[in-house]
């Protein structure tokens, strides 16, 4: 496996793939890579002839207040991580590389980042767009792999890609959960074992939205009223938001009606949790 930390070289080992024709699939991550990462690594591995993958945490994705100085950072793991899923090269630049002094350049889409998370994180998607953007222009992938749990993420990066007309398949690939139904994430680490027992609450009242759902109850008002009291049944939490979502556009609903997203995110202790799931409930109304 390479490892490569500048850009320009890089670019060159890129040139290099372009000219022979191989097909780059491209995992950009910040590193802390668990089974979602791998999950993510596996189907690159299995469709493109090259794997690239990055490890960068991104500061301009970090609001005030929030983790950058203390994300988990262990390089060395991560990278055996990434030999062990067959990656082919590792970019891990260092913020200088990425961001020069006198950078003045962000990379914005509108709309989509202004409810969920961008409601709460104000300034963070235009970090994550901006950072995609510039690893984009510098892997040229032709195909890039994103997570479902990040569902706002990559609904962003998808508008990105196609307002800007570059020629990425991107691939959301399904959330991957530990066996009792938690959401893998490296905040995870920040939880105490009682936090841990408590978090399960999270996917438990999706999945009892879906069922609710499913049995013909459409009121969103009502449904997301009844997840709120069984998550904060739980534990101590503070709840930024629970919401259900056209999945497309991800605008607000009133009545759950066709493809919905249920969308969560919810602080315990240190750690500020994200989970969704998909649901279609058809044309059908309240
Ligand atoms: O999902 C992430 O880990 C990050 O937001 C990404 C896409 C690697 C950009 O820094």
């Amino acid at each position: 496996m390479l490892k490569i930390e500048s850009i320009t070289k890089l670019q060159q080992h890129v040139r290099h793939l372009r000219r022979a024709s191989k097909v780059i699939g491209f995992v950009p991550t910040m590193g802390a890579i668990h089974e979602g990462h791998c999950s993510l690594m596996r189907a690159g591995r299995a469709e493109c002839d090259e794997l690239i993958a990055s490890i960068f945490v991104n500061p301009t994705q970090f609001c005030p207040g929030e983790d950058y100085a203390k994300y988990p950072r262990p390089l060395e793991r991560d990278l055996a991580a990434c030999e062990a899923e067959g990656v082919d090269t590792v970019f891990c630049p260092d913020a200088d590389e990425m961001y020069p002094a006198g950078s003045a350049t962000t990379v914005s889409v509108s709309g989509l980042t202004d409810g969920l998370c961008g409601a709460y994180r104000p300034g963070h998607f235009d970090g994550v767009t901006t950072i995609v953007a510039k690893l984009f222009n510098i892997v040229q992938p032709d195909i890039a792999y994103f997570g479902q749990k990040d569902a706002q993420q990559a609904a962003v990066i998808r508008r990105m890609v196609r307002d800007l007309i570059w020629p990425i398949k991107i691939v959301i690939c399904p959330t991957i959960r530990e066996p009792d139904g938690l959401a893998i994430s490296s905040r995870n680490a920040y939880l105490t074992p009682e936090q841990r027992k408590q978090a399960l609450s999270l996917y438990a009242a999706l999945e009892y939205a879906r069922r609710q759902i499913q049995a013909g109850r459409l009121k969103v008002a009502d449904l997301t009223a009844e997840m709120r009291q069984r998550i904060e049944a739980a534990g101590p939490c503070s709840i930024d938001y629970i919401e259900i979502i056209d999945a497309h556009e991800l605008i607000p609903k009133n009545t759950v009606q066709g493809r919905c997203l249920i969308a969560l995110a919810v602080r315990i202790g240190k750690s500020r949790l994200i989970d969704n799931i998909e649901v279609d409930a058809g044309t059908s109304k309240s």
